[in-house]
């Protein structure tokens, strides 16, 4: 095995070497330049309007394009939406898929694409619902996983998501490393989708789309966590020289090396990273069959190879030539795709390979265009931080602007016949990344970066530079996605940590206030307090300062009372669930319960007692209307009358087979009863709209009972000490709930159901901040 790699590399290398020097003699001869300036002056036609109003009316309407709904919308209304899905399609099916567009058979897939993505876009951008597009959220996803019937895949995806992020090491760009794998699991999956008859059965494409995926997070998080790892400073040098010995060891025997013992400060990091690359080894090794797997093997070694070349270089080494510079490139460049199609065994198909193969370094010179600056502040050796810093006394330097349009020329011409619409699309392209990198650098430094890299043809310099300026329709959907997806997963972290600083300090003020100051001590206040003391997560009364404090702009001291009474009656609640008459459970929130500290009948009587406790408090929300304290305090008896009626529901159902309607009641009755309270109390105090209490109901329906699936299945998959109470009880009981009804897969799919459907109410309810979203997102992926 050792050896065919080994092989494999040089004639990959052999091959990039060809291709390296025909690209090298067109730009010594400059015969790149003559074809282009004929190409670029027909593409221009479509390009260049001489609009009749020379105050360029046109532009004053324009959308701006970072903003991604507008931007669709503004696409739509002048009509050039289709035109637009057509080149971004267009060239992914080039690009990724290495697609011939002048096959009949790919223009109409094309087309399909087109036409189902419009609606899908037409369609998610038309309501004015201030939520983002489903394309980008978790419940879009698990919607979309649902018409695919992949639930279950998808749940594992989110699950595998979540771990990763919690994961990343600081010294990592989280939100590149995140959208990176995002990106290589749909380019796996579309890959797939391109390879599936079109007469599959519904059951053997959602197999395949299983696979696909789990495919593709295997292979993806190679990048996070290979290659972006060994890039990034997390390292020491000794480390990385250590962790890329096993990698290589690993692909050249086909099984993964040992970790080993590891010391020091990214111990916990590379075990976790070890133990998930193990099983995304296994997971490949297992879907490729005899015949392929030593060949994936040998490719990926290939790619891996070429990285750790590439990786070595160092800028302040004068003497690299140009094969030095390129050759590793363009191995690395194409294999990164190659390797996807062996990944899902697909069919052998040279022309496939040959185009993959050549357009691989377009997008390498495209992409380290555009970062010149920021590699060359990391030292990072690319073409043009080689060329910006040694061009002026290495004459010998093949300019790698030059080298980029003779790839453009290339690509046109040899590799895609000088078909008009392959034509369209690279220029497209190309001027796009132009006008783009002026757009990010602004047009001084353009200029300077145009004049140090300048080709040496004025005309076609002028040429190109003219249609910087003035072209127009060449912007892609991939751009604006990756934008708009960078964007959001950015503001999403932030918004995350927001929410989880929020969430501890109103905690904190909570907690200095739970505790129940009587003169006289007594011990059913002792029990009170001993319960209150406990490690709750007090998530209903956070919920309900949210709502007050952060929505309704209440002032907090004024609802310090209506926080306490919340804490109470669910505290309540909990002491009576645990009784040796109802579950029998001797811990809670990390320790005896008050039965098991005190006693049963000290333990209903501080049930009780805190029950009317919470009424008191009521009473003292003196800075509100009297009314409104009136409803609030019938509300909240009626409230507590229905989680009565939800326990007795939950304990009668003792070895039942309860229908999923039931179950929902119950859930809601027991659970759901208490949030939709939280939400509530606030809303009548602030004399809220019937409108919005009906929405924030609906919201707490479904959220409550996401919280409770969420709950049983800890019952069965969490741990006393992670979770604080026993665990197990369900079972014991032989409790009817969504676990022992459903069993843990479809339990999970009902949550997730569940999940989307309090998400799709979140849309209805007009609010100020995302708290309920991320209230919601930490029900259904907390872990106690
Ligand atoms: C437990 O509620 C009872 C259920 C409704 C499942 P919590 O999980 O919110 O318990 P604490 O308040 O954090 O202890
Ligand atoms: C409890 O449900 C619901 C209440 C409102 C008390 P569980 O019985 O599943 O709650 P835990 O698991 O004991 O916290
Ligand atoms: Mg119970
Ligand atoms: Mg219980
Ligand atoms: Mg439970």
């Amino acid at each position: 095995m050792d050896k065919n790699a080994e092989i494999r590399y040089q004639q990959a290398e052999k091959k990039a070497n060809q291709y390296f020097n025909t690209l090298y003699q067109s730009v010594k001869e400059e015969n790149y330049i003559t074809a282009l300036i004929k190409d670029i002056n027909s593409w221009k036609q479509h390009h260049i309007y001489h609009s009749l109003f020379p105050f360029g009316t046109k532009a004053k309407k324009k959308a701006h394009t970072q903003d991604y709904e507008s931007y669709i919308k503004w696409l739509n209304y002048t009509g050039k939406l289709n035109q637009y899905l057509d080149r971004s399609i267009s060239y992914i099916f080039m690009r990724d898929l290495g697609k011939d567009l002048t096959s009949t058979d790919t223009q109409v897939r094309i087309q399909n694409v087109v036409t189902s993505l419009k609606d899908h876009l037409i369609q998610t951008t038309s309501n004015d619902k201030n939520e983002e597009s489903t394309l980008f959220s978790i419940a879009g996803l698990y919607r979309w996983g649902q018409k695919e019937g992949i639930e279950s895949t998808i749940i594992w995806l989110i699950d595998k998501l979540k771990i990763v992020s919690k994961n990343l090491p600081e010294g990592m760009d989280g939100t590149h490393a995140r959208r990176k794998l995002l990106k290589i699991i749909a380019g796996v999956v579309i890959n797939e989708m391109e390879e599936m008859e079109s007469n599959l059965l519904p059951d053997d494409r959602s197999k395949k789309l299983d696979t696909a995926i789990r495919l593709g997070y295997a292979y993806g998080l190679t990048y996070p966590f290979i290659d972006d790892l060994l890039d990034a400073k997390v390292l020491s040098d000794e480390e990385k020289k250590r962790y890329s010995t096993i990698i290589r060891t690993s692909l050249l025997t086909g099984s993964v090396a040992p970790l080993g013992q590891w010391e020091g400060n990214n111990k916990e990091l590379l075990e976790f990273i070890h133990s998930e690359l193990t099983d995304a080894f296994q997971y490949i090794k297992n879907q490729q069959s005899k015949e392929t797997l030593h060949s994936f093997f040998e490719q990926s070694y290939v790619f891996f190879h070429s990285q750790e070349v590439d990786r070595m270089k160092n800028l302040s080494n004068e003497t690299y030539t140009n094969e030095d510079l390129y050759i590793p490139i363009v191995i690395k460049s194409s294999s990164s795709r190659l390797i996807v199609r062996s990944l899902l065994r697909a069919p052998k198909d040279e022309d496939i390979d040959n185009r993959v193969f050549y357009y691989g370094i377009y997008n390498q010179l495209a992409d380290d265009f555009a970062d010149m600056f920021s590699d060359m502040e990391e030292g990072a050796v690319t073409p043009y931080t080689y060329y910006l810093k040694y061009h002026k006394q290495r004459n010998d330097l093949v300019n790698p602007f030059a080298l980029y349009w003779a790839v453009i020329s290339y690509l046109i011409h040899n590799v895609y016949n000088s078909d008009s619409k392959a034509i369209e699309i690279i220029l497209d392209r190309a001027f796009n990344g132009l006008k783009r990198f002026k757009k990010k650098v602004g047009s001084k430094v353009y200029e300077e970066v145009m004049e140090t890299f300048a080709v040496g043809n004025s005309r076609f310099t002028q040429l190109i530079q003219k249609m910087v300026r003035k072209a127009d329709d060449v912007d892609f959907f991939d751009k604006l996605l990756r934008d708009h997806m960078v964007t959001n997963l950015k503001n999403e972290q932030k918004e995350q940590e927001d929410f989880s600083e929020l969430i501890d300090e109103v905690r904190t003020k909570i907690n200095n206030f739970l505790h129940i100051n009587e003169i006289d001590s007594s011990p059913i206040i002792d029990a009170a307090n001993y319960s209150l003391n406990g490690d709750g997560k007090r998530l209903r009364p956070i919920v309900a300062w949210m709502m007050g404090v952060k929505e309704y702009g209440l002032e907090e001291k004024a609802i310090f009372p209506l926080l306490k009474s919340i804490e109470y009656m669910h505290t309540a609640s909990l002491i009576y669930d645990d009784l040796p008459s109802q579950d029998n459970a001797s811990f809670r929130r990390g320790q005896p319960t008050v039965h098991q500290s005190y006693n049963t009948a000290v333990a209903e009587l501080t049930g009780l007692f805190l029950t009317q406790k919470a009424v008191v408090e009521q009473s003292y929300l003196t800075e509100f209307d009297t009314k409104s304290v009136l409803k609030l305090i019938q509300y909240s008896a009626e409230s507590t009358m229905d989680m009565c009626k939800g326990q007795v529901m939950d304990l009668e159902s003792r070895g039942k087979q309860l229908s999923l309607e039931q179950l929902n009641q119950l859930c809601f009755l027991k659970t759901g009863k208490g949030f939709e309270a939280a939400l509530i109390m606030p809303s009548i105090l602030a004399n809220v709209d019937e409108i919005q209490i009906d929405a924030l109901k609906r919201f707490a329906y479904h959220a409550g009972i996401a919280f409770q699936i969420k709950d049983d299945l800890l019952d069965v998959e969490g741990t006393l000490n992670l979770l604080g109470k026993s665990v197990g009880k369900d079972a014991e009981n032989n409790h009817s709930t969504f676990v022992s009804i459903l069993g843990v897969e479809d339990a999970k799919k009902e949550m997730w159901e569940h999940y989307c459907l309090a998400m799709e109410a979140l849309q209805e309810i007009k609010l100020k901040s995302t708290f309920l979203k991320q209230i919601l997102n930490y029900f259904v992926q907390r872990e106690r």
